[in-house]
């Protein structure tokens, strides 16, 4: 299985922060944020990586991973979106990068404190289709929600007012190689992008779309409080102090 990290879009979220920069090169706590998904994929297994990304700052992403050696990568990948087109749009830059492999994709400003070794194995034993992450989370009015009904997702609502569940779709979804035919149909949303989520919809109506819940925390960072909470999050509980040497 290859994978694929999105590190495009303007940010706009987070200006002025992102006014001379990229969102996903922004710190969280000691590590450009970037490191946290690229971190995630390693731990999974994959090895095999391409970095979308985007704008007038993409020349900062090949000085800061070069050939992946920070990762005890032996080379990593990178394209360019030209443009603000979608999650979608982004992740058909990968078609010929994924050259008929199964593809795990992560969002770069997804950071986890666990790891998705055990649904990338779940995902591998899966003839077809899709897996996809959720969450519990409290304010899922923020994020694609998940309607489950018995073991089976039958619907993503993308930022509805009035979400059906307190299941978030996490940036982390895995596809088979019909994600590109998938992507060639879609229209884009009332805000002018290709919506990952209507990628989602496509494999669910299908019916090869499968789910595991992530352990662990979860949070994006594409908001100042979402920002501000991956920095405390990674400081609290994935960086242990040296003993004697207590924070302050
Ligand atoms: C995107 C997706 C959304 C998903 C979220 C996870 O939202 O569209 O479905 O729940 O990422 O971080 P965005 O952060 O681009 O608004």
């Amino acid at each position: 299985m290859k994978g694929v990290v999105l590190a495009g879009g303007t940010g706009s979220r987070l200006f002025p922060l992102t006014k001379i920069t990229n969102k996903h090169l922004l710190p969280i706590f000691d590590q450009p944020m970037i490191y946290y998904p690229i971190q995630t994929l390693v731990d999974a297994g994959i090895r095999d990586i391409l970095v979308v990304t985007g704008g007038r700052n993409a020349g900062d992403f090949l000085r800061l991973l070069a050939n992946g050696k920070h990762f005890g990568l032996s080379h990593i990948d990178f394209t360019y979106q030209e443009g603000e087109g979608g999650i979608a749009e982004a992740l058909n830059l990968a078609h010929h990068f994924a050259d008929g492999h199964k593809i795990c994709v992560i969002l770069g400003d997804n950071i986890i404190e666990g790891n998705i070794r055990g649904a990338v194995e779940e995902f591998l034993k899966q003839p077809r289709g899709a897996r996809i992450l959720l969450k519990e989370v409290q304010d899922a009015e923020r994020f694609g929600v998940a309607e489950l009904v018995g073991d089976k997702v039958v619907n993503i609502e993308e930022k509805p007012r009035r979400p059906k569940s307190n299941y978030a779709v996490t940036g982390i979804y895995m596809y088979d190689t019909t994600i590109f035919d998938k992507i060639n149909t879609l229209e884009p949303s009332a805000r002018g992008e290709l919506e990952i989520t209507d990628v989602n919809n496509a494999y669910i109506r299908e019916g090869t779309m499968s789910f595991s819940m992530l352990e662990g925390w979860w949070t994006d960072a594409g908001t100042f409080d979402s920002l501000l909470r991956a920095s405390n999050l990674v400081a609290s509980t994935l960086r242990k102090p040296v003993e004697g040497t207590p924070r302050d």
